[in-house]
């Protein structure tokens, strides 16, 4: 008799969504679309990093939700910013955007409950040419790995089909942070890694809910992480770039709960 996917996903300490919580988490996502559309409109050159988080931590509230970054582990703010060669992780502050810069904006709110992560990387000004190779690659890379999701499928697969994008294309895949269950906490099994092998990993079954968020170095895979024990960056100084959905594994496919135009 085939194993039923509860059974399955409890084994591996997957918590499957019931249809209530898949609404919670969609909702939540909405807010966090919305964040990220504020902050997009604010994003030139001149702004700093701070001012970002103090828009994200005020909208947040504002909207009845708070912001899952703030003190969790130490964190010190309320969003993570990541200037070019910063990975992720990077903590708002005094930091002035130039022109030609690129900077993810991670949001994560939590409302009644429920958390939605979602990131994207935006160009300040007018990108150079590496900064619009790296970020093309690397939203090119979340679609890739969305495309893989499917019952029967494993997490293998969203991996491989990451890596084979980023370094077909001369780019490479970080290996120390990957994607993760979401939903009811921040960070949820399972993990979700942006390399590996096909079939291999965990078999996706209907109402698992994790987030795919391929960190995209145009060198070396290779970082370091700052003095303030957050910051991580590229070994080699290379920029890196990140693009991050909440996805919902149904029966017949996949359905973001963040979703955006790739
Ligand atoms: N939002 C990040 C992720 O995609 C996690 C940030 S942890 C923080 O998993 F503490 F830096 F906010
Ligand atoms: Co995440
Ligand atoms: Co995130």
């Amino acid at each position: 008799m085939p194993e039923d996917p509860g059974t399955y996903a409890a084994r591996y300490r997957i918590r499957l969504k019931t249809r209530e919580q898949v609404e919670g988490i969609r909702k939540c996502g909405q807010l966090a679309l919305e964040t990220l559309d504020l902050v997009e409109k604010m994003i030139r050159p001149g702004i700093t990093t701070g001012q970002i988080d103090e828009v994200v931590h005020r909208f947040t509230i504002d909207n009845g939700a708070r912001p899952a970054p703030l003190n969790y582990r130490g964190f010190p703010k309320s969003v993570c910013t990541s200037v070019n060669e910063v990975i992720c992780h990077g903590i708002p502050g005094p930091r002035v955007l130039k022109d030609g810069d690129i900077i993810n904006v991670d949001v994560t709110p939590v409302l009644n409950g429920y958390y939605a992560d979602v990131n994207k990387t935006f160009f300040v000004g007018d990108p150079g040419p590496d900064a619009l190779k790296i970020v093309t690659v690397a939203k090119r890379c979340l679609k890739e790995g969305l495309a893989m999701v499917r019952p029967g499928n494993t997490i293998g697969d969203i991996g491989w089909a990451i890596q084979q994008w980023a370094e077909s294309n001369g780019c490479s895949v970080v290996r120390e942070f990957v994607g993760h269950g979401v939903g009811l906490a921040f960070h949820e099994p399972p993990q979700v890694p942006h390399y590996g092998n096909r079939g291999e990993g965990v078999r996706l079954v209907p109402g698992m809910v994790f987030t795919i968020e391929p960190m995209i170095n145009l060198g070396g895979p290779e970082l370091d992480i700052l003095e303030d024990r957050w910051t991580a960056v590229t070994r080699d100084g290379s920029l890196s770039a990140q693009f991050e959905q909440t996805v919902l594994v149904y029966e017949d496919g996949w359905e973001s709960l963040t979703p955006f135009e790739l």
